[in-house]
C-alpha cells in the first residue's frame, strides 16, 4: 500500500479487515513498527473520531503524531495550479506539501468539499495536491468525496456483527438517506457504497428520495430504490446517512421526517443492526429510540475506528520499510 484514499488503494479487503481485529484483541502487538516515524495530521476541517482514533492507532504502533488544524492555525492555502495569488491564499500547496513530507513519514488530510462546484470537488484537487508534492504516503482523513477509514470501519463492524456461520443467503445491507438541516457533503455513502460493492459479500441496496441519487461511479451494483420500506425488508444491516444532491449539486430538497428511522420501520427488517458514522442528529437522521436501543451499534462503530487507521497506518509502514503487506 502506497497511499489510503480510496478502496482501490486496498489489495484485500478482508485481510485487512482480519489485521484490524487483531489489533482490536492485542492493540501493543506492533508497538515498535512506528519507533521513530512521525505522523502528521493535516484539518481544514472539524473531526472527533477521525482525529483522535487515528492519534491513538499512530501511538499503539510506536509513532509520534502532531496533529495540525490548518483551517484555524496554518497559513490559507492555495491549491489551483498557475494561481494569480492576489486574494486571501498565502501559501501555494506546492510550497507548503513538500516541507510537510520533509516532517513527517506519512500525511494524514482532512478537506470537505466546497458543495458549491461539483467538477472541482469531484476532481479530488486538494488531496491530489498533497499527493503531488508531499513526497510521503498521504491517508485520507475524508476528502471531497470519500471517507475510506470510516468505510473500512464499517466492514470490520459488519464482518465483527454478523452471524454468518448460520447463513444461508447472503447478508442484506441498507443505505438509507435520512433528513439533515443542512447540506452535507456525499463522501461517507459514496465511500461505503464502493467499499461494499468492491467487497462483494453481501446483497446491497440503497434507499433514498427522488433527486437524492449518488454517483453512480459508486453505487455501480447496488439495487437502488424510491422506497425505504421495501428497502428495509429482511435488512440485517442499516446504515442511516444523509447526504445533499449531487445532481443539483449540494442542495437540500426535502426533509422529510417519514424517511427518519424508528422502531417501527426497524419492524421491517429482520432485527437489523443500525449504523451511522456520527455526528448524528439526534431525532432529525434518527430517533433516540434507535440510538439508544438495542440494534445500535453507532457506538461500536466509532470505537472501532481505532482499529481501522492501525490496520491501515501498519500496512503503509510495512511499505515504507520495503517489506509486503
Ligand atoms: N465519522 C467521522 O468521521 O467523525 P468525525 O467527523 O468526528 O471525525
Amino acid at each position: 500500500m502506497k497511499q489510503f484514499i480510496s478502496v482501490h488503494d486496498v489489495n484485500n479487503i478482508n485481510a485487512l479487515v482480519k489485521k484490524a481485529l487483531a489489533y482490536k484483541a492485542d492493540p501493543f502487538a506492533d508497538r515498535h513498527l512506528g519507533a521513530d516515524k512521525r505522523i502528521g495530521l493535516l484539518f481544514l476541517n472539524p473531526s472527533l473520531r477521525t482525529r483522535l482514533s487515528t492519534q491513538i492507532a499512530a501511538k499503539n504502533l510506536g509513532m509520534e503524531a502532531v496533529v495540525f488544524n490548518v483551517d484555524k492555525e496554518g497559513w490559507a492555502l492555495e491549491f489551483e495550479e498557475g494561481a494569480i495569488m492576489s486574494g486571501n491564499t498565502v501559501e501555494h500547496i506546492k510550497d507548503a506539501a513538500p516541507i510537510l513530507g520533509q516532517y513527517f513519514d506519512i500525511l494524514c488530510i482532512r478537506t470537505f468539499p466546497s458543495l458549491k462546484n461539483k467538477e472541482d470537488d469531484y476532481s479530488e484537487m486538494f488531496i491530489k495536491q498533497f499527493i503531488k508534492y508531499a513526497g510521503v504516503p498521504v491517508v485520507s482523513l475524508e476528502s471531497a468525496t470519500l471517507h475510506p477509514l470510516q468505510s473500512l470501519t464499517d466492514i470490520i463492524t459488519i464482518q465483527e456483527n454478523s452471524k454468518s456461520e448460520n447463513r444461508n443467503s447472503k447478508l442484506k445491507i441498507v443505505l438509507t438517506w435520512a433528513p439533515h438541516i443542512k447540506p452535507l457533503p456525499q463522501c461517507v455513502a459514496n465511500s461505503f457504497a464502493q467499499w461494499i460493492n468492491t467487497w462483494g459479500e453481501a446483497e446491497f441496496v440503497i434507499a433514498h428520495p427522488q433527486d437524492y441519487e449518488l454517483s453512480e461511479a459508486f453505487t455501480k451494483g447496488a439495487t437502488i430504490t424510491h422506497n425505504q420500506d421495501e428497502a428495509l425488508k429482511d435488512a440485517d444491516f442499516v446504515y442511516v446517512k444523509n447526504w445533499s444532491t449531487f445532481t443539483d449539486y449540494g442542495k437540500v430538497y426535502e426533509n422529510d421526517p417519514e424517511w427518519m428511522l424508528t422502531n417501527e420501520k426497524l419492524k421491517l427488517t429482520n432485527n437489523a443492526k443500525v449504523m451511522h458514522c456520527l455526528p448524528v442528529r439526534r431525532n432529525v437522521e434518527l430517533s433516540d429510540e434507535v440510538l439508544d436501543g438495542p440494534n445500535s451499534l453507532v457506538t461500536k462503530q466509532a470505537g472501532n475506528r481505532v482499529w481501522a487507521a492501525q490496520a491501515v497506518l501498519a500496512t503503509l509502514l510495512t511499505s515504507l520499510e520495503g517489506r509486503t503487506e
